[in-house]
């Protein structure tokens, strides 16, 4: 854990400075003049590092390359952090200053924080040797953020590596009770509640959707219903998150060939996504009452299974033709869309791995996005994703695609055509909703097979920033 205080330059401890070209560089790390930064011990890792009489003096130097975007620049800061964390970690340091000069403003002081931290992550649930890290405290000095700003960093900062502790839980672990339970542990630190309804609640609202893709499995289907509501709160109606929670998708019936399957742990990756950012919405007691719903089961062959050709019953009636038992996700996300009805939201966002056509056009970059209703709310949404460099892209709505839907025996099917998949799985959501409503397919970042600056290899906790940030312009509307 990361003991993080505010204090003025203590000469004797090792130093960070961040600045843009090297002017100011000795005065503000207290070196003498004659010291040149040619000396550097070595540059990598976008960073300078140098020892001048055993202490450690970093140059984190900010020249603005012009051809990048205002995003991609404070993505840089990140990745600059994640390179000092990595060094002062090989460098088996246990503490440093970090100093900002007034070229650098507080967005790329914040970034860079928020990059070391991020980058502090490791999953060792299951290594017999677990190395204790070195690097353990940081004070603040000028230029970098003042203590409240530093609560929400970190506040946000947990809530992502709680979501990257979901998805990097294998299935054996994490089954359906499993993630219920972290979800309660969650509410009780963070101050928000958490309702369960079980196979009976689940069979008493008809949510044919869950309980379909649940039939193969051993274990019950959850269906999570995570609240803050705080006194005051600017809203009447919820915000609320909706996330797709399978704890593993094999594809059910249609079982998924060779490699396919690998990673499939990380299909509760919208859940994770969903719970983060409502525990980070409570930890930094936003006035918004938030809402996080999130439907739960596995998609496993078995003997009662789904079968294509079956047809399922949602909970508002619709009946639909399951023409793909692995196109799972959008069925349980059904039934969890139209709960969201009686709770009149002011909008509702969904967040789900749910195509491998959407990780094909966004790759590990950024999410696929489809809206209805929501003009008002998707340009706030997409300035937050530049902000966090969680970035969005908006696919087509034609009607062309929801065609494809159409169903000879029922009401819709649950399979497209050969293209526009992420598309048409965005189209099978919309029947459901009646709502400002927006849709994110996050199958491309929300888990990485190689790690990846400030993100370790495995789940990414990618949305949890992308909705806090989205949250806090709620928070003062
Ligand atoms: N969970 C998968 C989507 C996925 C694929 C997520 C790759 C992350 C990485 C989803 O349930 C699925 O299987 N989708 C199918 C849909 C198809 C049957 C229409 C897909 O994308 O192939
Ligand atoms: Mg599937
Ligand atoms: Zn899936």
């Amino acid at each position: 854990m990361m003991t993080l205080s505010h204090n003025t330059f203590d000469p004797a401890l090792h130093t960070v400075v961040l600045c843009k070209g090297e002017t100011n560089f000795q005065k503000l790390a207290g070196v003498n003049s004659g010291y040149l930064l040619d000396q550097s011990k070595k540059e990598e890792n976008l960073l300078k590092h140098t020892v001048i009489d055993q202490r450690h003096v970093f140059l984190v130097s900010m020249n603005k390359t012009s051809d990048l975007s205002e995003s991609e620049c404070i993505e840089d800061f990140r990745k600059k952090g994640a390179a000092l964390q990595a060094m002062v970690e090989e460098e088996e340091l246990a503490a440093v200053q970090i100093i900002a000069d007034q070229t650098i403003n507080r967005k790329e002081s914040e970034a860079f924080l928020e990059g070391v931290l991020l980058s502090q992550y490791q999953f060792l649930n299951y290594k017999s040797e677990k190395k204790e890290q070195s690097f353990t405290k940081i004070v603040l000095l000028s230029g970098m953020p003042d203590a409240s700003k530093v609560d929400e960093i970190r506040a946000v900062v947990s809530a992502t590596c709680f979501a990257r502790d979901l998805v990097n839980e294998p299935v054996i672990t994490l089954n359906t009770q499993e993630l219920s339970h972290r979800f309660i542990e969650a509410g009780n630190e963070a101050g928000f509640v958490t309702d369960i309804l079980g196979k009976a609640g689940i069979e008493e609202l008809k949510m044919g959707g869950l309980l379909g893709v649940n039939k193969g499995s051993i274990d019950p289907p959850a269906f999570n219903i995570l609240t803050y509501k705080p006194e005051n709160a600017v809203n009447d109606k919820p915000l609320i998150f909706v996330g797709k929670g399978v704890v593993y998708d094999t594809g059910g019936s249609n079982l998924k060939p060779g490699n396919y399957m690998t990673t499939m742990k990380s299909d509760m990756g919208g859940g994770a996504a969903a719970a983060g950012a409502i525990y980070a919405v409570a930890k930094a007691k936003l006035p918004l009452y938030t809402v996080a719903l999130i439907p739960a089961t596995d998609n496993r062959i078995g003997e009662n299974a789904l079968v294509p050709d079956d047809v399922i019953t949602i909970s508002d009636g619709t009946t639909v033709e399951v023409k793909n038992t692995d196109a799972e996700g959008r069925l349980i996300l059904a039934d969890a869309l139209v709960y969201a009805k009686n709770l009149q939201p002011m909008l509702v966002i969904d967040l789900a791995t749910l195509t491998g056509a959407a990780e094909a056009i966004t790759g590990s970059y950024g999410s696929a996005m489809i809206h209805k209703d929501a003009e008002q709310f998707v340009d706030d949404l997409k300035e937050s994703g530049e902000a966090v460099y969680e970035r969005l892209h908006e696919l087509p709505v034609w009607r062309e695609f929801r065609d494809q839907l159409k169903s000879d025996i029922a009401d819709i099917s649950n399979l497209g055509g050969r293209i526009g998949g992420a598309t048409t799985a965005g189209m099978f959501l919309r029947h459901f909703t009646d709502y400002p409503w927006i849709h994110l397919d996050i199958a491309g970042p929300a888990f990485l097979e190689k790690a990846e600056g400030y993100k370790k290899s495995g789940g990414t906790g990618a949305g949890v920033r992308l909705l806090f940030n989205f949250a806090k312009k709620m928070a003062v509307k």
